[in-house]
C-alpha cells in the first residue's frame, strides 16, 4: 500500500465515484489504458481486488469501498490544507513580528490599528526597544520587519526611509532660554544634561553632533527611556535631546523645545529587513501599508498634538 502514489489514489477515487473507467479517464484527461494500468498497480500493491465487473457494470468490493472512504478522507484533508495555505496568502491569518526603536512607541500602535482592522485574523508581536537591541534581533533574524533610525554598519539590509525623525532640544517650560531664537550650541555646555543609555541611537546622534562642534555637556543623569527623561526634565533635572515624536501634547504642558543652532538633527525612520530575506505576504503587505499610509497617520497624530 505504501508504494502507492497519491496519483494512483486519485485515479482510484475517480473511477470508484463514477463507477466507470471511461468517464474517469475523461475527467482526469488520461487515456483509458493509463487509468486501467494505475488501478491494476494499486490492486497489486494492496493485494486484494478493489472492483468486480458484472456484465458491463463496475462494482466496488468491500475492500474497494473501504479504500474509497479512506481516499475521500485524504482528499478532503488535503483540500482543507490547501484552503489554509490560501488563507495565509489571503492574509486571513498569520503572525507579523516587528521590532522597532523606542521613538515609534506613539506611532506604531496608530499604524497597526487600521492595519489589523483590514486583516482581523492576524496576530502581531511587537518589540519596542533601543537600537542596540533591535540590531541584535535583526542580525539573529528574529522578526519580519524592523524600524530603525541609524543605518547598521556591518549588516547587509534592505533599507527604506518612510518618515522624518528629527531630534530636538527639550527643556522645562519655564527655562530661561525658552522662546529665544537660534541659541548658540555652546550654551548647552552650561546646562545639566540628561542622556539616554548606551546602545541608544538617540544618544549616538547627540554625541556625534556635540563632538563635531567640540561641545562637552555635563551629564547629570543617564536614563534608559524617553518617558523617564521627559519626567526628569519636567521636575527640573536638566535638559535633553529627544525625538520630536516623543514630545506629545500632554508632555508640552510641562516642556518646551529650545531653538538651538544645528538642531533639529535631521534623521529618518527606516523600515529594514535582511537583504536576502524573503518577506512573508503579511510582512510585505504591512511594508506597503507603512509606505503608503505613514504620512497620513503622522499628520493625524500631529493634528491631535497641536
Ligand atoms: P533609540 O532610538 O531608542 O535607540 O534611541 C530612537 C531613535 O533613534 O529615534
Amino acid at each position: 500500500m505504501r508504494q502507492s502514489t497519491l496519483h494512483q489514489l486519485k485515479v482510484f477515487e475517480t473511477v470508484a465515484r463514477l463507477t466507470s473507467i471511461t468517464r474517469a479517464a475523461e475527467e482526469l484527461s488520461l487515456t483509458q489504458p493509463t487509468v486501467s494500468m494505475q488501478i491494476k498497480q494499486l490492486t497489486q500493491n494492496i493485494g486484494v481486488p478493489l472492483f468486480e465487473q458484472i456484465g458491463k457494470k463496475l462494482y466496488l468490493t468491500p475492500s474497494g469501498q473501504e479504500l474509497f472512504l479512506t481516499c475521500q478522507d485524504i482528499f478532503d484533508r488535503l483540500s482543507r490544507f490547501e484552503m489554509k495555505i490560501a488563507d495565509f496568502q489571503g492574509l486571513k491569518q498569520g503572525k507579523l513580528k516587528l521590532s522597532t526603536i523606542t521613538t515609534t512607541k506613539y506611532f506604531i500602535p496608530r499604524a497597526l490599528a487600521p492595519f489589523c482592522q483590514l486583516y482581523p485574523g492576524i496576530e502581531v508581536a511587537l518589540e519596542i526597544t533601543n537600537h542596540e537591541r533591535v540590531f541584535e534581533r535583526l542580525s539573529a533574524n528574529l522578526d519580519d520587519l524592523y524600524i530603525i533610525s541609524k543605518i547598521p554598519e556591518r549588516m547587509d539590509v534592505a533599507l527604506h526611509p518612510f518618515l522624518e525623525n528629527p531630534l530636538v532640544v527639550v527643556a522645562p517650560k519655564n527655562h530661561p532660554l525658552a522662546g529665544e531664537k537660534n541659541i548658540p550650541i555652546s550654551k548647552l555646555q552650561d546646562e545639566p544634561f540628561i542622556m539616554r543609555e548606551r546602545g541608544s541611537g538617540t544618544r549616538d546622534a547627540v554625541e556625534q553632533l556635540l563632538n563635531k562642534h567640540n561641545i562637552s555637556v555635563k551629564v547629570r543623569l543617564e536614563l534608559g527611556g524617553n518617558e523617564a527623561i521627559k519626567q526628569a526634565i519636567g521636575v527640573g533635572f536638566g535638559i535633553s535631546v529627544l525625538s520630536q515624536h516623543t514630545v506629545t501634547p500632554d508632555a508640552m504642558s510641562e516642556l518646551t523645545i529650545l531653538d538651538v543652532e544645528h538642531f533639529p538633527i535631521e534623521r529618518h525612520w527606516y523600515i529594514v529587513y535582511p537583504a536576502d530575506k524573503q518577506l512573508s505576504i503579511l510582512a510585505s503587505t504591512f511594508f506597503d501599508f507603512l509606505q503608503q499610509e505613514s504620512h497620513e497617520i503622522a499628520s493625524k497624530m500631529r493634528g491631535k498634538i497641536s
